[in-house]
């Protein structure tokens, strides 16, 4: 991708499904005057997100599509991201995947944070998973996305220490707190400020 100026910001849609922590941690992220990312749209696939209230608070506009009929929910997407003008795509804990065609629109402006060290468990229950595969170290990734599940070209990975009494839930926070910090530097290193 282009290198940013540091005068123009990229402006960037955040995918989220759920709570949204990874949200928060963009828009704070986006908010400081060396970001080369502004957050310009939250865009969600269900209306009961925990994490749209943070599209309230800072005054970012949201919209929400149901993804019933995926074909349907994708086009309007496309017409609103092209509407707003967006540039880069920052999946945040968006549970449904999105088709060849709409990535192909986006080819290589769609980013993805997923928890775990890719390519060990692509998909759901990550931390069930390592946990029982008996994993030494866990951790988190953020990677291109590409028509394969959890498959693009890495661009930053953070390693997290399993401990021995660890339980999924305590995995999931330690995870999720290096993810708050893995995906500005993600960010940041693509557009090398
Ligand atoms: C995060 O742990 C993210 O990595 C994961 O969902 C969580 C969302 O938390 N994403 C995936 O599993 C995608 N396959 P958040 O809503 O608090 O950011």
């Amino acid at each position: 991708m282009a290198p940013s100026t540091g005068i123009k910001k990229i402006k960037t849609a955040v995918f989220i499904s759920g709570t949204g922590s990874n949200l928060l941690s963009l828009i704070k992220f986006s908010k400081l005057k060396k970001s080369p990312i502004s957050i310009n749209i939250v865009i969600s696939n269900n209306a009961k997100s925990k994490g749209l209230n943070y599209s309230k608070q800072f005054k970012i506009k949201k919209k929400i599509y149901n993804f019933k009929i995926r074909n349907l929910a994708e086009k309007k997407i496309l017409l609103e991201l092209k509407r707003n003008e967006i540039d880069l795509i920052c999946l945040a804990g968006f549970m449904k995947i999105l088709s060849k065609n709409f990535i192909d629109n986006f080819k290589g402006k769609i980013l993805n944070i997923h928890p775990s060290l890719l390519p060990k468990f692509k998909g759901l229950n990550t931390h069930e998973r390592a946990l029982k595969n008996k994993e030494n170290f866990s951790g988190c990734t953020v990677h291109y996305v590409n028509s394969k599940l959890d498959s693009g070209k890495v661009i930053l990975q953070k390693k997290v220490k399993i401990n021995k009494n660890e339980t999924s839930k305590t995995l999931r926070d330690k995870i999720l707190k290096q993810e708050h910090k893995l995906y500005p530097e993600a960010i940041k290193k693509i557009f090398n400020s």
